[in-house]
């Protein structure tokens, strides 16, 4: 079996970070999403894994590699426009050849694995099958209805009116019968070539469509709301170490992890919560719940319940909480003007204050 992780796309409910890098490299639990999603193709035994790439493939390729680093050889295809998930099956035509695929959405986060599925697939090779999960508005995503035997009925993609509470998670299991639903189909309302559509094509040519449902964590990390829960989920799981300089002024209570060359000064870091390579935590207080990148500096400031990305540096401020702070972003007083509020803020930045 091959895998077909799709990390093209345009990220616009990501903004603003999504300006300036593909919201499948944004870091959760200092970790791109893209990474937690090849550890998951790895986990079903595929190695041979292709990578659909839009305009931001340049970053995608410095972050990822060939592969190596993850037990996998990757091929990397090249999307021009976001033109739809079964437009990407189309464009891995020759990639994927006659094999059976999993295609993987390289925004979604699965930690709970998919290996289960994968076998029950493998064994009984149904033409596809697809992961559901039950939630509680459906409307952003495709929508499975089933029949009494849990057979699929029909596939909506984001239905005003859903007819059912399960939504169509990052996952595609794919015997070859996929390639002809893709050629039959036509782009939607939103121009897209979908995937459910053509799964829907595969359900009204009468072959076998299979729904499982997946009970574990799921979250689709396009939004920062998604984002910052995720970070917050997938940190449970932090096993302590400390390889990063801690003084004896400062206290790390529950797992805290501090990276090489970090340093933690006159401080108190609360788990679960990682302190990033290289990043500097002078007199603050950290965490819990908290992501800090590499090379950052705090000094003065109270976070939790956050994430900032390399080279981001924040003095002086107490009180933050459930943010997101971009790389080489710098929050702090205003020189020369203690008492004013000085914003640089880019496109589509949020910034809440106290009233
Ligand atoms: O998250 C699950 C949902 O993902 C499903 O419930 C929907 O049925 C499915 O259509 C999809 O909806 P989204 O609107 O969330 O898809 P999004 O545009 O975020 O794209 C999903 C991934 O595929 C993302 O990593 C970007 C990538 N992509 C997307 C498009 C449209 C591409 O590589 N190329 C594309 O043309």
């Amino acid at each position: 079996m091959k895998a077909l992780v799709l990390s093209g796309g345009s990220g616009t409910r990501l903004r603003p970070f999504s300006h300036s890098m593909p919201k499948q490299l944004m870091p959760i639990a200092n970790k791109p999403v893209l990474e937690h999603v090849l550890d998951g193709v790895g986990a079903l035994g595929i190695t041979d894994v292709g990578i659909i790439v839009g305009d931001r493939a340049a970053q995608i390729i410095a972050a990822i590699g060939d592969g190596s680093r993850f037990g996998l050889v990757i091929t990397y295809i090249h999307q021009d426009e976001p033109r739809g998930l079964a437009h990407c099956v189309l464009l891995a035509r020759e990639f994927l050849a006659d094999d059976d695929f999993v295609m993987y959405l390289g925004d979604n986060i699965l930690p709970d694995g998919v290996e289960d599925i994968a076998r029950d697939f493998t064994e009984k090779r149904p033409a596809a099958q697809v992961v559901v999960h039950k939630v509680a508005d459906p409307r952003s995503f495709g929508v499975a209805e089933l029949d009494r035997d849990g057979r699929v009925e029909r596939l909506v993609e984001k239905p005003e009116h859903p007819r059912s509470d399960l939504a169509l998670i990052g996952v595609y299991f794919f015997t070859p019968a996929i390639h002809q639903a893709v050629d039959a189909i036509s782009p939607s309302g939103r121009g897209e070539l979908e995937i459910t559509d053509a799964v829907q094509w595969l359900v009204t040519q009468g072959v076998q469509v299979i729904a499982t449902e997946y009970s574990g964590y799921w979250k689709d990390t396009g939004r920062v709301d998604d984002v910052l829960e995720c970070n917050r989920k997938l940190l449970e799981g932090l096993v302590p170490s400390v390889r990063g300089h801690v003084d004896d002024a400062s206290v790390l209570i529950g797992p805290v992890v501090v990276e090489e060359g970090a340093r933690v000064i006159g401080s108190r870091i609360v788990g679960p919560a990682i302190i990033g390579a290289g990043t500097s935590v002078e007199h603050s207080r950290i965490g819990p719940n908290t992501s800090i990148g590499k090379d950052c500096v705090l000094r003065d400031t109270h976070v939790d319940s956050s994430i900032a990305l390399d080279g981001a540096t924040v003095t002086g401020v107490r009180g933050l909480h459930s943010s997101v702070i971009g790389r080489n972003a710098s929050i702090g007083p205003a020189e020369g003007h203690p008492s004013h509020h000085r914003l640089v803020v880019g496109d589509h930045t949020r910034i809440e204050v106290p009233v």
